[in-house]
């Protein structure tokens, strides 16, 4: 069932960048301790900056297992929101953090009052602690994999192979969204989805615990000006720049 929903939602991505024929990929990447063999690339990035899009593009190119975390706040968030629980107290955060499991394709995930809820519940010390071995198990795994989030670079994955800090203009990132939220038969208005922006992003960065940032040692890429497929195309020249030089 899992692994049909990912085909499924690996087939809604039609990016026409051929898979990488390097033979690369197939080295052991170790840190610098030797422990590790996978090949991790992290992005991390502002709420629609872009990073999803490229994080997919760059798993399917190499051909490693994808995870965006953003989902799992998602789904506590949205956990919380059928139980109609309150965001604003933590235990009730933590709790919604046991045996959850979510269908990524649930429409409910990406709305606008999960997504509040989502970055509240985000800056709980003890809700980031309860999916932090989720996502580090799932970037140790043979091989490697792509992760996208917010502090992939800087806590999750911090000895990464390849990080990207994805960014875009908040007023670009707005008019995307609302495309998005319009495309999914979802009320979208811009200046709402700007403030909204706007808020997390403040949030998000000023936040004490795993704040977004860009890692000392990411590559920053601005998609402000970029089509997707720009975007995705830079993406795949940094890592191959990188896979170059490694
Ligand atoms: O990327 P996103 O918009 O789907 O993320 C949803 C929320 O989860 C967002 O408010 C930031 C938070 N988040 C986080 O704090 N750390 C991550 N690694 C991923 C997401």
């Amino acid at each position: 069932m899992a692994a049909k929903r990912r085909q499924r939602s690996g087939a809604r991505l039609a990016i026409g960048y051929p898979p990488c024929q390097s033979a690369r990929l197939n080295r052991n990447f170790g840190t610098r301790d030797g422990s590790r063999k996978g090949f991790v690339i992290a992005v991390d990035g502002p709420a629609a900056s872009g990073k999803g899009t490229i994080a997919r593009a760059l798993a399917k190119h190499f051909g490693l297992p994808h995870m965006d975390t953003g989902l799992l706040y998602r789904a506590v968030a949205l956990k919380i929101w059928r139980w109609g629980g309150d965001p604003n107290i933590e235990f009730e955060a933590l709790r919604a953090c046991d045996n959850f499991g979510f269908d990524p394709d649930d429409e409910e995930l990406r709305s606008e009052p999960v997504s509040r809820i989502a970055s509240k519940i985000s800056s709980y010390a003890s809700v980031r602690d309860a999916l932090l071995q989720r996502q580090r198990d799932f970037a140790a795994q043979e091989g490697g994999a792509v992760l996208d989030g917010r502090d992939i670079g800087t806590v999750i994955a911090p000895e990464a192979d390849v990080k990207l800090f994805v960014t875009a203009s908040a007023e670009v990132r707005a008019q995307r969204r609302v495309r998005e939220l319009l495309e999914r038969g979802m009320p979208g208005h811009y200046d709402d989805v700007l403030l909204d922006i706007r808020a997390r992003d403040e949030r998000d960065a000023t936040r004490e615990i795993a704040p977004l940032l860009q890692a000392p040692d990411a590559d920053l890429l601005d998609t402000s000006d970029l089509t997707a497929d720009q975007a995705i195309a830079e993406a795949i020249r940094l890592v191959e720049h990188k896979l170059a030089n490694a």
